[in-house]
């Protein structure tokens, strides 16, 4: 367990890592279970009745995240974004979200869930003071999402909870798909067609080497301008400048004016330069890169009696020794360490 060594004031300078990326973004994983089982992420054979998730104990406390929250601002975090695993399997999760939009310095705060029990929460996360949302649906064929949710997830249930979502008043809503060859890729201009017009902003991900369990394999990965020229050359497509510095997908207007679509293409155009993104763990471990071999943990300082100043050190030693750029070595290297990457459920996507 790191040590904290250095004190840092409150109003400290903000870190960079060693390539210069400021500390802009974190995604905090609320949850580590999870209530679909997709092959590309948490395979049944692997996550099955026995296998040991954390205990609600291991867990951070909301307190826990409130405190190491208000840290990561004062480092220079803005955005937040809750996943998982799946976030609403947390309880009282919009008390959660209620008092980290209350944080100041806090500008956005986001979720991303799988949809299956948003129907029933969409209105309170609102009420709470979400912002946005992205639900992950990967095809409108029932077979195909079966297959991909792992045979748990029920497609009626996730379509309602977008619906509801938008009800709300939770917009844009986006959408993420993961495409694999063969599996789901020939229903992209489904996908594609059915939330054309309608406000929802489809992101097409290519499948992705995250952990070490999904059986990952190249040929598997539909680069995204397979994708683009598939989908462009039935509504013409028009690309879009991207909303902010870092952001990871690619936009694209249905020049007919029918919205917009996204590509997320980590594996064929890597976008490390710009990564400002921190994961901290269910149980408080900090992720410097999704494809982190380690983590190092927060919570056993925190829970020893480590003071903010001494966790604000620890937070900015992390962050300035900072190298990752892993998907931009992927092409070239074999990146040592391949084989223990931090599972994308740990630590949320
Ligand atoms: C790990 S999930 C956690 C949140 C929630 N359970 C959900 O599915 O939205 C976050 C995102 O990671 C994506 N994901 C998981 N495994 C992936 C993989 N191997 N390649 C690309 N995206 C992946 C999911 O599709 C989802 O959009
Ligand atoms: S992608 Fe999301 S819904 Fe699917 S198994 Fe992973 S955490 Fe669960």
């Amino acid at each position: 367990m790191p040590n904290p060594q250095v004190l840092v004031p409150i109003n400290a300078p903000r870190p960079r890592d060693a390539l210069g990326r400021p500390l802009r973004d974190l995604r905090i994983s609320v949850m580590d279970r999870c209530n679909f089982r997709c092959p590309y992420c948490m395979p049944r054979e692997q996550y099955h009745e026995s296998y040991r998730f954390l205990k609600s104990t291991e867990r951070l406390s909301f307190e826990e995240i409130l405190r190491l929250t208000r840290l990561f601002v004062r480092a220079g975090v803005r955005k937040l974004r809750l996943t998982g695993g799946e976030p609403l399997l947390r309880h009282n999760l919009p008390d959660l979200i209620g008092d980290l939009t209350s944080i100041p310095g806090v500008e956005d705060v986001a979720l991303t869930t799988n949809g299956v029990l948003l129907a029933r929460h969409a209105a309170e996360l609102k009420a709470a003071g979400l912002n946005r949302i992205t639900v992950s649906l990967d095809s409108l064929d029932p077979e195909v999402f079966a297959r991909m949710s792992g045979g748990f997830g029920g497609l009626e249930d996730v379509l309602e909870g977008i619906e509801q979502a938008r009800r709300a008043g939770l917009a844009p809503i986006k959408l993420n798909a993961v495409i694999q060859r063969g599996v789901n890729d020939h229903t992209v201009c489904d996908l594609a067609g059915h939330f054309r017009g309608t406000g929802v902003i489809v992101r097409f991900i290519e499948y992705m080497d995250v952990g070490n369990r999904n059986h990952w394999e190249a040929g598997r990965v539909v680069p995204s301008k397979e994708l683009l020229e598939r989908i462009g050359a039935r509504w013409p497509l028009a690309p879009l400048e991207r909303n902010y510095r870092g952001e990871v997908a690619r936009r694209y207007a249905f020049t007919d004016g029918g919205g917009e679509v996204g590509f997320i293409s980590s594996v064929t155009q890597p976008f490390c330069g710009d990564c400002s993104r921190a994961r901290l763990s269910s149980d408080g471990s900090l992720y410097t890169c999704l494809f982190a071999t380690h983590g190092s943990s927060l919570r056993d300082p925190l829970r020893a009696g480590a003071s903010d100043e001494e966790l604000s050190a620890l937070i900015h030693r992390l962050w300035g020794a900072r190298a990752d750029r892993y998907s931009e070595l992927r092409a070239t290297q074999r990146p040592a360490g391949d084989q223990h990457k931090v599972e994308m459920y740990y630590i949320g996507g």
